[in-house]
């Protein structure tokens, strides 16, 4: 993981401590709640998580710190505990096994060990001894080890405080933003390396060894897996492989691939043709980049995410009605549903420790829920929009034929333009993918402010 030098210590003091209050706020509204049926909550043991292995073997599965860990501690690593009691600085267990395997030593900054009372241990099975008290709370993905710590069955990940918890890390503090921008200029810096290489005739592979390359991160730092795809593999919302062999002729670039900084993600998605590429689909990328950055400018305090993804519905339904790959109005397309096929995810989702992060269909911290509508269940937001919220935007279009084929002979196939869609398939699809935070009058793009030249400028370049 990428630890920057310039984090200020008063930043992340001032992070803890908020974190301090919300985890107050979230006990103290639980136990006048009445929310269900859980023991009064007097502290909170957090745990990273445990390494995983492949069955037979002791190689590791990679590992990821559990959401709401990682949100307090820069600290990938398992079997890490961090201990919340109120009145008091938290507890970091830091559990360092005696091995000559693998290098158990954790590197923290001191920026970072100074806002925690810390105790180091060789064993998770050493804690009992410093956990005095009842009414721990157990928050983390193995509630097995919560039970084998003595803690009751209704205090293992108790639904009402992560209702709290999930809602409120959609807000982010100048610390968060600063890790979060980190980690959109390191991406940037890897897409423009990704960029020239697609452009100087690179294959998959190659263009994903370049992001990597000019991040200087390995493979399993980056916040997911890359997606990486030429031409008709850009139709593949999530295309894992990374061709090998001669792609000099490619004509489309899709790259979706981010960076993580102290446990932060960036999320960017761009797309890159080349100038002998289909002159529709050129036009469509350039109406596809201009949507973008249209609904970046709708973005408001007090606005409805939804409101994003239904304009953004309503831009592809006109989209496809000028650029003649669909007949009819576009009204008539909507109520139709003919834009979710050329776009079958949602126009975004919330961003911080997790890429795609947690409380997305929370409508307040106690749980409701707000579902994505009916014509769109892939929406994965759906909150109301406020200042330091963090979240993508991401508008698509793709020609996916396990989508469109099936309409060739139904009853919405008059709609189509059937020999335009048989051409552009070659040419897959495009998303442009943004990292936003709501300001108090409209929105920061964490991304943009990091562009290294543009898509539209190495188009005329070539
Ligand atoms: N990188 C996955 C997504 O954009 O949601
Ligand atoms: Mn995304
Ligand atoms: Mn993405």
């Amino acid at each position: 993981m990428t630890t920057l030098a310039y984090t200020t210590s008063e930043t992340y003091s001032n992070h803890v401590n908020r974190l301090i209050e919300v985890y107050e706020n979230a006990i103290n509204a639980i136990s006048t709640n009445s929310c269900g049926p859980i023991s009064h909550i007097e502290s909170v043991l957090i745990h990273s998580g445990r390494a995983g292995h492949y069955f037979g073997d002791d190689r590791s599965i990679p590992f990821q710190a559990y959401g709401h860990f990682s949100h307090w501690l820069p600290v990938n690593q398992p079997d890490q505990f961090l201990h919340i009691r109120a009145g008091e600085k938290p507890t970091y267990f830091q559990i360092i096994p005696s091995d000559f395997w693998y290098e158990q030593s954790i590197d923290l900054p001191d920026w970072c060990a100074e806002q925690f009372q810390l105790v180091t241990l060789t064993a998770a099975n050493q804690l009992p001894r410093h956990l005095q008290g009842k009414g721990i709370a157990y928050l983390g993905e193995q509630p097995g080890l919560g039970d084998s710590l003595g803690i009751s069955a209704d205090m293992l990940n108790p639904q009402p405080l992560l209702h709290y918890l999930d809602f409120n890390r959609a807000y982010k503090n100048e610390y968060e933003l600063e890790q979060l921008r980190a980690a959109n200029k390191l991406a940037m810096t890897g897409h423009s390396a990704a960029r020239e290489c697609f452009l100087k005739g690179g294959n998959e592979f190659q263009i994903h060894m370049a992001y990597l390359s000019a991040c200087e991160i390995l493979e399993n730092e980056c916040p997911y897996t890359n997606i990486v795809a030429l031409d008709e593999k850009s139709a593949i919302l999530h295309y894992q492989h990374k061709r090998r062999g001669s792609r000099a002729d490619s004509r489309v670039l899709l790259i979706d691939a981010g960076c993580r900084v102290n446990g932060y993600g960036s999320d960017v998605t761009r797309t890159s043709v080349r100038p002998n590429v289909n002159s529709l689909f050129q036009q469509l990328l350039i109406k596809m980049e201009q949507l973008e950055k249209d609904l970046v400018g709708l973005v408001k305090p007090r606005m409805d995410y939804t409101e994003l993804h239904s304009y953004t519905l309503r831009t592809i339904a006109e989209l496809l009605v000028d650029l003649e790959i669909c007949s009819g109005n576009a009204t008539e397309l909507l109520e139709r549903e003919i834009p979710q096929l050329f776009m079958p995810h949602g126009v975004g989702h919330l961003l911080g420790v997790q890429v795609h992060d947690v409380g997305g269909h929370q409508s307040d911290q106690n749980g409701a829920i707000l579902p994505p509508p009916p014509h769109s269940p892939a929406l994965r937001n759906t909150r109301e929009l406020r200042e330091s919220m963090v979240f993508t935007i991401e508008p698509g279009f793709y020609f996916i034929p396990l989508l469109l084929e099936p309409e060739r002979n139904g009853s919405r196939a008059e709609l189509f333009n059937w020999s335009l869609i048989d051409e552009l398939y070659s040419c897959g699809g495009i998303r442009v993918e943004d990292n936003i935070c709501v300001t108090n009058t409209g929105a920061e793009n964490l991304t943009r402010q990091f562009e290294v030249g543009s898509q539209i400028d190495l188009r005329k370049r070539n």
